[in-house]
């Protein structure tokens, strides 16, 4: 008898993929439940340093309890918070408790919260504290013991960068860096990673001199969104878009990230940053990446990585930067009802401040699939409201058989990533308008994640913590990524240093004058998302 084919004995199919359970290519447990199985991590406690800053009160401690909750973290997890305050353990539990109920995800369960809020332990020190990174020493030997963490730990460092030094100096000193045998030691560190390429190579130097590589995650929270997750499967599990995703077909991609809020409390960390060290370093070159890329060999970090590190490496501004690259700061103006203040009325900033809240470039990609396809990317507060897209922007078609008057509303086709808020992929392409002309238009057809799939899709630090924890690193920039993305960056930054300051642009627009006639000067224009 021939083996089985897919069209054949279809009756006894499996509920869940379709395929006759006497598949040869098809084994149920492996191929169907597996991928239902949740990713459990094993045996594990996590030390969170600057467990009272906004990052982990807002996403850190809410994403822990959130994973706990779905039943992904171990049972006998442990977390420790470290920090100058003078706390008792039921201090920490009472500040997590607060966090948890102010932002986690799903709903908070007495058996859930009690089983979790046993693990946790607080140590009082600050990073240079010989003393007390002893005696956390002792705290995790003892959580071995009690909680059955198993020596296995994971050291988030949720402090500014000037701190890391201190922190993997004592991480070091005291022996907690270095994984006793059959166990590991991860340290998940968040940006900004330096504020140049200098800046970052010397911290990668003092955070590989105490971990090696493959045991740094450095988390760039973008990668760990759903949609920017789908980027890879819209590209590389479809037949219908490869063959257009190239300089044949594109005319140019516009990478968006808008925010409507303002920068009200933030001055401590985002005066003398600004936007393009803020989003486009990371979160844009990301996305950038990901879009950009060839198919990796396969999904394996190293694989992935090595496709991002390829595409990196081909892509620089483009030239001159006064006419290729704009930057504003936005000026009192109307959010929808609201009268919202400008930058320099924000508390915190100073009158001459100088800090970019808008930035937009042009990039180039020196490869065959990009030569000639600019990228322009663009961040901003305060613009005319949220969104984060990747939109490619087709070539007209080379011929129009209708006439001018029927296809005078016909713009260039598109395809739309919208990365957030509305989480889906829209296309744009003409179409007959109804009656007895033939005129043409412009319509959307649009994919929506809420509307296609029940499931609620989880917080991107959800995804990235547990990733951490499973070792799994392909959500992950490298040390090489980094730098890469700076050194893209850097011409831009050092250009503007030396050229005056931002534009004004009134809070609620899309953004300055300039960046309008960045594009205009290329007969293109911004979308208005
Ligand atoms: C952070 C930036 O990385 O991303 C913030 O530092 C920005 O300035 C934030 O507001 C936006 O994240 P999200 O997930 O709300 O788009």
């Amino acid at each position: 008898m021939p083996p089985p084919t897919k069209q054949a004995d279809t009756t006894v199919s499996n509920t869940l993929t379709g395929l006759p359970d006497n598949a040869p290519w098809f084994n149920p447990l492996r191929d169907s439940q597996d991928k239902r199985l949740p990713r459990i991590a094993g045996p594990c406690g996590m030390v969170i340093f600057g467990v009272t800053g906004d990052l982990a009160r807002k996403k850190l401690l809410p994403a822990i309890y959130d994973l706990a909750n779905r039943g992904l973290l171990p049972a006998g997890f442990a977390l420790v918070g470290y920090g100058r305050r003078e706390w008792s353990k039921q201090d920490f539990e009472d500040y997590v408790h607060e966090a948890v109920v102010a932002g986690a995800r799903t709903e908070v369960r007495a058996n859930v919260w009690e089983r979790l809020a046993e693990g946790m332990e607080f140590i009082s020190g600050t990073f240079r504290d010989d003393a007390a990174f002893d005696t956390l020493g002792a705290k995790l030997a003892e959580l071995d013991r009690t909680r059955g963490t198993a020596g296995n730990w994971g050291f988030y460092l949720s402090v500014p960068p000037d701190y890391f030094s201190d922190v993997c100096h004592q991480l070091k000193r005291s022996g907690l860096a270095e994984a006793p045998a059959n166990s590991w030691r991860r340290v998940i560190i968040e940006k900004p990673f330096g504020h140049d390429q200098d800046s970052a190579r010397e911290l990668n130097r003092v955070v590989n001199a105490v971990f090696p590589e493959d045991s740094v995650f450095r988390i760039d929270h973008y990668l760990g969104k759903e949609t920017v997750q789908n980027i890879m499967a819209l590209r590389f599990a479809n037949q219908l878009f490869d063959p257009l995703w190239n300089s044949h077909y594109i005319d140019h991609v516009q990478i968006t990230m808008a925010e409507d809020i303002g920068l009200g409390g933030r001055a401590g960390y985002y005066d003398g940053i600004g936007a393009a060290r803020d989003v486009i370093q990371n979160h844009l070159l990301q996305l950038l990446a990901l879009t950009a890329m060839e198919e990796p060999v396969s999904f394996t970090p190293a694989e992935l990585q090595a496709e991002k590190i390829k595409v990196l490496r081909a892509t620089a501004p483009v030239y001159p930067l006064a006419k290729t690259t704009a930057r504003g700061q936005y000026t009192a103006g109307w959010q929808g009802s609201t009268r919202v203040p400008g930058l320099r009325e924000e508390e915190g900033f100073s009158d001459d401040s100088n800090t970019e809240t808008y930035a937009a470039c042009t990039l180039e990609i020196n490869s065959r699939r990009w030569a000639g396809v600019p990228f322009y990317l663009r961040t901003g507060k305060r613009l005319g409201r949220r969104v984060t897209e990747i939109a490619l922007i087709f070539k007209p078609a080379p011929h129009l058989p209708f006439g001018d008057v029927m296809t005078s509303a016909l713009g260039q086709n598109a395809v739309v990533i919208r990365v957030q808020p509305d989480e889906g992929v829209l296309m744009r392409f003409g179409s007959k308008v109804p009656g007895s002309t033939m005129e043409v238009r412009d319509v959307n057809m649009d994919f929506s994640y809420s509307e296609a799939f029940t499931e609620e899709s989880p917080e991107a630090y959800e995804r990235l913590i547990l990733d951490a924890l499973l070792d799994e690193s392909s959500l992950f920039p490298t040390n090489e990524e980094v730098e890469l993305s700076w050194q893209i960056l850097d011409p831009i930054i050092q250009y503007w240093a030396q050229h005056g300051r931002p534009e004004d642009y009134e809070a609620g627009t899309w953004g300055p004058a300039s960046a309008d006639r960045m594009l205009a000067r290329e007969a293109r224009t911004w979308r208005r998302p």
